[in-house]
Order: C-alpha cells, then structure tokens, then sequence
C-alpha cells in the first residue's frame, strides 16, 4: 500500500469518522459534555525522525494540567488505530512511535496531514488535533532508463530537437525535479520543458552539423538535479550515433601508380593493386573497382578484380609492339561517388628475340684462283632493343673468307685470297650472329660454299721413267705395260689422254714399233723385235688434260728387249765346213794334259742363253783325250803309244744354257804325228784318201790366218765403231743401231756354276800354225751402245802370244 492510497483511505476514515464524530459530539452535546468543539491542535513534524522524537505537548496546546492528563487517562486515537503518535502521561508531551515517511503517508499529496483525537475521559472530552509532516529532501531523480540511445543522420541542420527520458524525484515542491544538465560536448545543448506544476522534461539541441566521418558517436552523460539542500541529482547515458550519408567519394591511396613489367611475365601475374577509401560507412563505402574509359588492347591485356583492386595480366606482353599501357581505375562506393586512378605500367624489354639473318645472296661454286670475290650479301637484324637488340656476326677463323660489314646491318662475305679446289673444294661456313642481352641470343646460319675447278694441275706421271721389258720374238700387238698419269683437277680438266711424242733423232721408226692408246696409256709392241738386233729403246710419251688450254706432261718410257734362247751356238774353230783332212797335230811324244787344241764356239744369244759348254760325244779312241767341258779345251789324257790310230776323229756337242738349251756338233780331226813331218808321211802311208798331205797343211795355215784375219777384222771394226759413236752420239744415242752382237764375245762356263763370263780373243800364231787363246780383263756385256765406252777401250783387244 503506497502512502498516497494510505492517505486517501485515512481520509476515508476521517469522513466516517467525521460522521461518526458528529454523532458522538452530538450525544456527548446532549449529555452536557463540555466538547469545544474549536480549531484542532496543529502538530507538525518532520519525516524521517527518529521514533521516540518529541513532536509537541499536549497539555501545553490544551492549556490544562499535566497531571490532569493523567488523571483523565488522556490517549491519542489515530484513524485505524494506527498509532503513530504516543502520549507520555506525566509530561504531556507527544512522541513519534515509529519513523514516519511522508511520500508514504501522502505520497505527492501537499500538504500531508494525519488527523487524530486527544480524548480524555472524566469527563470525556475530544479534541481534534492534526499532524502536519513536513517534507524533506530524501529522494533523489531518477531515470527509468539509465541508457539512452539517439539515431541521428550526419546531414540534420542545426537547432534541431531531439526529446529526451525523464526523471522522477518522489520528493515534492522544492526537493522535487528542478534541472537536467548534459555533459559538456561540442555539438549539443539541453532545453529544459515543462513548468513548476508540470513534471519537467529536457530536450537535446543540435548546435552544430554533424560528420559522422569526424565522429560516428557522442556518449552524454544526462544529469537530473533536484531543489534540495543540498541537492540530489541522478544520472542516465545518453549515447548519441551519428548516422552516415554518402558524402565522401572513394579516394586513392595514389592517383598514379608506375609499373614496369618484364614482358615475359606470365598470364595472371599481378601488376599492382590498387586501393581507394572511403570514408563513409556500410554500403556507402562498399568500393567496387573497374577499369575505365580503356581501350579494346588494354581490355584484352588486363583484368582487374573489382573488390580486390588487383591488377593481373590477361595477356602475353610484347615489348615489341607495345611499350607503355595507361591504365585508369574507377572505384565506386554502393552511394554512386567515384574516384580514379590511373596505373602507368611500362614494358621492360627482355631479350626474347634471337638475331635474324637474311640472305640477300649468295654464289656457288665459286672458281679456284680467282681474286678476291663476294660470296654472300646477307643482312641481320633483332627486334629487342638497346643491348638486347645490338648483335655481331662471325664466321669460323681458320677459314679464307671474311665478312666485311657494309652498311647498316648489311655484311658481306668475301674471299680472302685465291682458293685452291685440289686443297680443298668445300668449305663449311657458320654465320654466328649473337647479340648482346642477357642472356644471349645466337643464330646460326650454315653455308656450303663448294669450289669449281679451274684447269691450273698438268698430269702428272706416276713416274718420271718407266722401265719396260719385252721378251723378244713377242707376237705382234703385244701388250707391254701401260704409263699413267693423274690430273688433280677435277672433270674434263682431268681427263688424260696419252700420245707418243716422235723422236728427235729419227733414225728409228718409232710408230711402226710402239703404240699407245690414248684412253689408258697402255703401250703395244707393233712388232716382234729381236733381242740380236736391238737390246733397248727409248721414247717420250706425253699425258695431257682436256682442259683449255690443255695442260701437258712428258715421262720417258725405257724398253729393254729380253734376250731368248733362239740362236745356237757357231763353232768357229776348228771350222767345219772346212775341207782340210785334220785339223791338229799331236806330237806322240806329248805328255799327258797336252793342250792339244780348243773348241771355240760363240752363241749370239746373250747370258745365260749364250754360256757355252762342250761335251764330247764320240772319239776314235774315247781314253785318249779329254775335253773341258767349261773352256772346250783338247787335251791328251794318257801317254800316247804306238798303238793309237794316227788319225783320231772327235765329236763335240757345244750346247748353251738356255731353256730349252740349242747345241751344234763339231768335229775334230787329230793327227798323232812323230814331229811335224811325220804325220804327212803317216797319215800318206796309213790314209790313201788323204793323199795331198803338203795342201791340207796349206789350207790349214790358210784357214787359220783367215781365222785370225777376220778376228782381227773384227776387232778394229769394233773399236772404230766405238769410237765413231762416242763422237757422233753425245748421250743421245738412244736407239742402238742394228749393229749385231761382237761375234767375238764369247762366254765361257766355269765349272759347274756359270757366273762370271770372259772376254777371249783369239789370236793365231803364222809362224806355228796353231791358234792360241789369250784371257782378256771380264767385262759386263752391255746391250746397248751408248754404254760402256770406256770398257770397250780398256777392253780394246791386244794380241799376245799364249806361248
Ligand atoms: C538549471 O541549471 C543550470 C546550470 O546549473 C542553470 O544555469 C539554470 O539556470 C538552471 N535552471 C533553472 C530553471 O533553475
Ligand atoms: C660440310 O657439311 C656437310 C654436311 O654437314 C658435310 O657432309 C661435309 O663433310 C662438310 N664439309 C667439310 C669440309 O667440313
Ligand atoms: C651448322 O654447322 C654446325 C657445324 O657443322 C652444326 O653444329 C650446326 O648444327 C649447323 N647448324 C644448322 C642450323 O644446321
Ligand atoms: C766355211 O764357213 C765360214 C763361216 O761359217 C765361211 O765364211 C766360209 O766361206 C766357209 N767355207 C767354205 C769353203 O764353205
């Protein structure tokens, strides 16, 4: 039960009580009470005092005796017997009996008035009093709502009002609610509402425009002051959010942004990334990026993210074709405010393009020998540029070319030198064009420059003398060895042909000996040729190309006949076909190895063909003599006795070594006489035939000077003939006249083992009758004339006896 109801409900009480008062003063008016019924006792005090308090005296506000009131057990009677008030019997004086809150008993009703009744009895009296209670300063404001929270736009215009919560202060009249303060603050005062009646209400004033960018919030503090003394106060917190609008366009961190990008950067990476704020709130500052007013080429090249801001590359970049894109960023908030930007980004040049070579042209084969010459024009070229697009070119440096820069990237290959194709016909050439980036870049080109053949190589023969031998007798048309030569150069110019040059001193039908055929210098013998009538020849023959002009070389070509067995021997003594009846004379007195005579026989064959030997075949008396095989010579073998046949008769076989071997007889005919008289006589006595003893040693004598004579003949013809050629030929005897072999050159086997042959000449003695032999220094036979001089003169014969 609040204090107002209690007060209406006393009220209540009191009007009843009113009644019943009147009806009880009636009848106490009726019985003669003496009831003054005047003004009732005021009595006052103030709340909230402490029980036991005094409040006034009864007997003094009666105007009677203390003890009277005792006497008369005066009590005070409060309306619903509350008690509130105790009387003290003796002094008179009002007690408070319990703490009396005033907003309780009365709540805001004012004044606040308790009536109560003095009654005293003997006789009974009442008396009507009040207590009056008096307000003080105990309850201070306060706000239902200790937090208040105010929305209000960025943009409201000063002098606006905002209301604000009220207090409450229970207290009345001065003690009640008198003023609100607010906390200090730059945008905002308080108006006070209201009247002393009425309950007093503030309102908050915007003084000044708000920016919610500068500050989003105030947080006041609202104080509620009572009338007190002192006075009461109470708080509330008055929070106060500034609400945004979209007055700030987003702005860049930068406006320009400068990126260089290598333009191998692959797809998708990041260039840059740009940043705008914006300093409003929420969807005012929702910045969305995007590119603006871009080209077709930077649409395609780039992308940009439009929450992110990043830039990233949609594109390959190519130096070459672009250097720079300007590229302008729009950011937009959610309110529709923008801001730009732009992002200059360059390309940085990488060396990603190798050097190009570009034949402009180029010649082979070109010829050997000639001056220096162009072979290429080529020029070269690189699209980077500074150090990545500077480029050198080179070749190998053992080669003889070189290049030689012409103009502005143009270079030219050039011979250095004249050129050898029989070197070399190739030559492999690589252009290394590089430039000078990093890393470097290089291009080669490959060039087969071949060389085409000038006519500058003769043929050359294989040797410079060839050394041909042939048989004799060789059937006609006879291969007999070949003569090549070789050409260095090439094709045509190396073609040989082959020719017999004629010979300077024409004494030999060279042609009608010898050809050659042109295509593989093979020589043929064109006839047979005996080796008796020309033992060697000599020619030229001449190798020459098809080149133009022709280029010629000349080698001589030696023949050498080879000698074959087709000559027999010739006994030349004793001779043959001669018609004397004998042709020695043995002595019987002769001892045995009597030299009786010599068989001589020459063969006009040469070596081995021509080393003779004697065999003797058939004798009259077979012990009697002995014939050496190797010399031919005759001798007695035994003591002649009486008994032997005056006329011995010997058959010799003279046969030469060759293969097969040829061989002619000889007979020879010995007389075994006493002296040289004898025999004559003998042989007249024994032989009737041979009856003319006298003429057959005549013809004998004769035959032997003849013998001799043609010997010597033979001699002197020789060394004539010698001498003439040493005259006449001067070294350039090369075909040997058809002189026949020296008849009187005869080889001789040894014993057994034909290896050295002699030289012999016969001499015959007149005076004896008897032809001897004489052993002249050996000499190598020579086959051709223009050899051995020398030994023929040391070799000329001389004649001495043997005896
Ligand atoms: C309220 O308080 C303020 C400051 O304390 C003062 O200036 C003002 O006069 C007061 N208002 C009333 C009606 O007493
Ligand atoms: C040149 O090159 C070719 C092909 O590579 C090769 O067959 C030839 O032998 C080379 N010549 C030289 C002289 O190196
Ligand atoms: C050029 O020649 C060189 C050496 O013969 C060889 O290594 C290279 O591969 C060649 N280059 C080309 C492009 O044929
Ligand atoms: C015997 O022969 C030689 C040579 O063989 C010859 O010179 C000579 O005339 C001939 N004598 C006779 C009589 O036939």
């Amino acid at each position: 039960m609040d204090s107002q109801e209690r007060v209406e409900r006393a009220m209540e009480r009191e009007g009843t009580m009113n009644l019943q008062q009147r009806q009880v003063l009636f009848l106490l008016v009726l019985l003669g009470v003496s009831g003054a019924a005047s003004e009732p006792q005021q009595f006052s005090v103030v709340e909230e005092m402490e029980r036991g308090s005094f409040v006034g005296n009864v007997a003094k506000a009666l105007g009677r005796e203390v003890g009277e009131l005792s006497n008369r057990a005066a009590r005070v009677v409060f309306k619903g017997n509350k008690e509130y008030l105790q009387l003290h019997p003796k002094t008179g004086d009002l007690l408070l009996r319990e703490k009396l809150d005033r907003e309780e008993l009365c709540g805001s009703a004012e004044p606040c008035v308790l009536p109560f009744k003095i009654l005293l009895e003997n006789p009974f009296q009442v008396f009507r009093s009040e207590l009056r209670i008096q307000d003080i300063n105990d309850h201070s404001p306060v706000f239902l709502d200790t937090e208040m929270v105010l929305k209000i736009p960025e943009n409201t215009s000063p002098g606006t009002v905002f209301l604000l919560e009220n207090a409450q202060d229970l207290d009345i009249g001065s003690n009640s609610l008198q003023n609100y303060t607010i906390s200090p603050n730059s945008h905002f005062h308080i108006q006070i509402r209201g009247d002393a009646e009425r309950m007093k209400y503030s309102e908050l004033v915007l003084d000044k425009t708000l920016d919610r960018e500068k500050q989003p919030e105030f947080r006041l503090t609202l104080t509620a002051v009572d009338g007190g003394a002192p006075p009461r106060s109470g708080t509330a917190q008055v929070l106060v959010l500034v609400m945004d609008i979209n007055d700030n366009a987003p702005v860049f961190s930068q406006s320009r942004y400068d990126v260089q990008i290598p333009e191998n950067s692959p797809i998708e990476s990041l260039i840059a990334t740009v940043s705008a704020k914006d300093l409003d709130a929420g969807n005012n500052a929702e910045i969305s990026y995007s590119l603006f007013h871009a080209s077709e080429s930077i649409r395609k090249t780039f992308q940009l993210h439009e929450k992110s801001g990043e830039l990233r590359l949609k594109d390959k970049l190519d130096f070459e074709s672009v250097q720079s894109y300007i590229v302008n960023i729009q950011a937009t908030d959610g309110g529709g405010l923008s801001g730009k930007c732009t992002i200059v980004v360059q390309v940085k040049d990488l060396n990603d393009n190798p050097p190009e070579l570009t034949m402009s042209s180029f010649t082979s084969p070109i010829p050997e020998n000639s001056p220096e010459i162009v072979v290429a024009v080529f020029s070269i070229s690189d699209a980077d540029s500074g150090e990545n697009g500077r480029i050198v070119c080179s070749i190998q440096d053992d080669l003889p070319f070189a290049l030689k820069s012409s103009f502005e990237n143009f270079y030219t290959l050039v011979t250095e030198g004249a050129l050898d194709r029989e070197n070399k016909d190739e030559y492999n050439i690589t252009i290394m064009v590089t430039d000078l980036g990093s890393p470097r870049l290089k291009t080669e080109h490959n060039l087969t420059i071949f060389i085409s053949d000038v006519n500058d190589n003769p043929p050359v023969f294989s040797q410079r003398a060839y050394k041909l031998h042939l048989q004799e007798n060789n059937s006609p048309a006879l291969h007999i060895g070949s003569v090549s030569a070789s050409d260095k150069d090439s094709g045509i110019n190396a073609k040989v042909t082959y020719s017999l040059l004629p010979p300077e001193t024409g004494d030999l039908p060279l042609f009608s000996y010898i050809s050659i055929n042109s295509d593989n210098g093979h020589l043929y013998a064109l006839r047979s040729l005996d080796y008796e009538t020309i033992q060697a020849f000599q020619f030229t023959v001449r190798a020459a190309d098809g080149g133009s002009p022709s280029l010629s070389s000349q080698a001589v070509v030696q023949v050498l006949v080879e000698d074959e067995n087709d000559n027999s021997p010739v006994v030349l003594y004793p001779l043959q076909n001669g018609t004397a009846p004998c042709n020695d004379l043995v002595p019987r007195a002769a001892e045995p190895g009597y030299l009786v005579t010599k068989v001589v026989a020459v063969d006009r064959d040469w070596g081995q063909n021509s080393w003779l030997s004697y065999q003797l075949i058939k004798a009259t008396d077979p012990g009697l003599f002995t014939l050496l095989a190797h010399n031919g010579e005759v001798r007695t073998a035994r003591p002649i006795s009486d008994r032997d046949t005056i006329k011995q008769k010997l058959l010799v076989l003279v046969k030469d070594n060759g293969q097969p071997s040829l061989s002619t007889m000889a007979t020879l005919n010995v007389l075994l006489v006493d002296g040289f008289s004898e025999p004559y006589v003998k042989i007249q006595d024994s032989n009737k035939e041979q009856v003319q003893n006298d003429s057959l040693t005549l013809y004998l004598v004769i035959s032997l000077v003849s013998v001799s004579f043609l010997f010597l003949v033979s001699i002197i013809l020789f060394i004539t003939i010698r001498l003439w050629k040493r005259k006449t030929d001067g070294g350039n005897g090369h075909f040997p006249s058809s002189t026949p072999f020296p008849s009187h050159l005869v080889d001789v086997s040894g014993t057994g083992t034909l290896s050295q042959s002699y030289q012999y000449e016969v001499c015959l003695t007149s005076d004896s009758g008897i032809s001897e032999f004489k052993f002249l220094k050996p000499i190598i036979p020579n086959f051709s004339l223009q050899k051995s001089e020398s030994d023929a003169e040391e070799n000329a014969p001389s004649c001495n006896n043997y005896n």
